[in-house]
């Protein structure tokens, strides 16, 4: 980089003495359109890809003096960006983003807090050791034991609300069975799931979220405390690590690779774990259920047709994820597309940009779940750390939707409700989604066989050839028809 005027300047952003404008901290002033952005308003927390329509056309890459990160937007840039773990690194991806007032700091430190690496924020060579060393629970055997219980859990959410002809999925739901899977999942017991609960929101705000000084100590409090509970229930599971459970594996592999599964990693990992295989499940399975009620003719192919069931699935993925944005920081002068990045920039990748992104998905604004590419999607990331748990997620994802499409396709949206998020620049998903159902129509009460009739899916990402567009035919002499191509 060493022809590049600005290479090795000053990394701080400052002001043009000529022109008054923001300078970025390659040198270059920082568009109006940048400088307005802000993660935490409301056109990125209601639609992130709208939000950043005017950059993908524009201005792919730009610094954000707001947040202090370069923002990126297109499709090539933000795989790039993933797939390049060397240049850019994941250490920051769990870093604050916003930062901490002196108070929250001080109460962080009473509580001994030292969130540490994990994997999804740790550098080459040591993150790959781990993965490889922690993939075990993760093999489509391992999570074959998951869905049995999901099945039940699932059945029996629903059995509690088929008869009240409205719910709060998100409230009555959505939240809880994805945090029961993760827990059984890492092997914790379930008693404190109202505590977790709280606590997991407060991680989410912690860690990419902007509270007000205020707010930051009450957050501390909430995060020292789940810090200290991960401690607690570490312990206890040292005492027995036998049995199922990922963080029970780790145990087990820490005592043949102590290097490589540290203590700090089983503890930071305790905590982040069950932020990562919680709320990303949650809010990507409300914001399915909410897309897929938006869009009424597709809600009712997949009632008629449940083979449908895995690409609709990754299509909302694709189209309205859980995981908006995420982060790298440059470990050397760089550069992304035309655009000059000093070692040392952050770097907030915008996932659900690069989504809508039309220079790879064709019309990425349609909800469409006979796209054949629609697993190409950055919603789990990509490369080295792409999501572990992807496969889980999506299991998770399928079994909530083929049972509400079999026993309740008369389902609707709630009209005129308002979808409200928790501020952050990552995590995305409606804290409420209600919906409503004649029960007089329930299919069960004409057919309870349709209880049994639970369809399964393979695990893993849908095969092409699951996604076979209808074709309409138009027949001689008579109607058109759809048929299964
Ligand atoms: C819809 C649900 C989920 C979404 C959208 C999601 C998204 C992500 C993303 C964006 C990353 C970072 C990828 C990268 O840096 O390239 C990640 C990493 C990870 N996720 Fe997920 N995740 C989901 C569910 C889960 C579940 C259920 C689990 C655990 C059971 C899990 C465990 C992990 C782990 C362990 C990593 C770190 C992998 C590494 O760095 O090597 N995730 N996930």
């Amino acid at each position: 980089m060493a022809d590049h005027p600005f290479s090795g300047s000053s990394h701080l952003a400052g002001h043009c003495p000529m022109s008054g404008l923001a300078v970025a901290p390659n040198g270059c002033p920082v568009s109006p359109k940048a400088a307005d952005f802000d993660p935490f308003e409301s056109a990125y927390q209601l639609d992130p890809p709208e939000a950043l329509r005017w950059s993908r056309d524009q201005e792919p890459v730009f610094y954000s003096p707001k947040l202090g990160y370069w923002v990126v937007s297109r499709y090539a840039d933000v795989k790039e960006i993933f797939r390049n773990n060397q240049i850019f690194s994941p250490a920051i991806a769990l870093e604050k983003i916003t930062p901490v007032s002196q108070k929250a700091q001080d109460t962080l430190k009473r509580y001994d807090y030292a969130m540490n690496r994990t994997l999804v924020n740790e550098d080459e060579p040591a993150h790959m050791e781990r993965r490889r060393a922690l993939m075990e629970s993760f093999t489509l055997d391992e999570l074959k034991h998951h869905e049995p219980m999901l099945q039940s859990l699932t059945q029996e959410y629903l059995d509690r609300i088929i008869d009240n002809g409205e719910a709060d999925l998100v409230d009555e739901m959505l939240w809880e069975i994805p945090l029961t899977v993760a827990l059984n999942f890492l092997g914790i017991p379930e008693e404190d799931m109202d505590t977790l609960r709280k606590y997991s929101i407060a991680h989410t705000v912690n860690t990419w979220g902007r509270p007000s000084t205020e707010e930051q100590v009450a957050v501390a409090e909430a995060v020292g405390n789940f810090w200290q509970y991960a401690g607690k229930v570490l312990e206890k599971m040292r005492q027995d690590p036998s049995g199922h459970g990922w963080m029970k594996y780790a145990i087990r592999k820490q005592k043949e690779l102590p290097e490589v599964v540290t203590d700090s990693y089983l503890h930071s990992m305790m905590m982040a774990g069950i932020v990562a295989a919680h709320e990303t499940t949650a809010h990507a399975s409300a914001n399915m259920f909410r897309l897929l009620l938006e869009n009424r003719e597709v809600w009712e192919d997949i009632c008629d047709n449940p083979t449908l069931i895995p690409n609709a699935v990754e299509e909302c993925l694709r189209y309205s994820g859980s995981v908006a944005a995420w982060r790298r920081i440059a470990t050397t002068d760089t550069r992304i597309g035309d655009t000059e990045i000093p070692e040392g920039s952050k770097l907030l990748i915008i996932s659900a940009s690069a989504n809508h992104d039309d220079r790879h998905f064709e019309n990425p604004d349609d909800l469409d779940i006979y796209r054949d590419n629609t697993t190409d999607h950055l919603t789990f990331g990509y490369g080295a750390h792409q999501c572990m748990g992807k496969n889980l997620a999506r299991m998770e994802m399928r079994i909530f939707l083929e049972a509400f499409t079999r026993r309740l396709p008369q389902l609707e949206l709630v009209p005129n409700q308002t979808f409200t998020f928790v501020p952050n620049t990552s995590f995305r998903g409606p804290e409420h989604l209600w919906v409503r159902w004649d029960q007089g129509q329930n299919p069960e009460r004409r057919d309870p066989g349709i209880l049994e009739r639970i369809r399964t899916f393979t695990i893993g990402a849908p095969a092409p050839h699951d996604s076979a567009r209808p074709v309409r035919v138009a027949m001689w002499q008579s109607r058109p028809k759809v048929w299964s191509a």
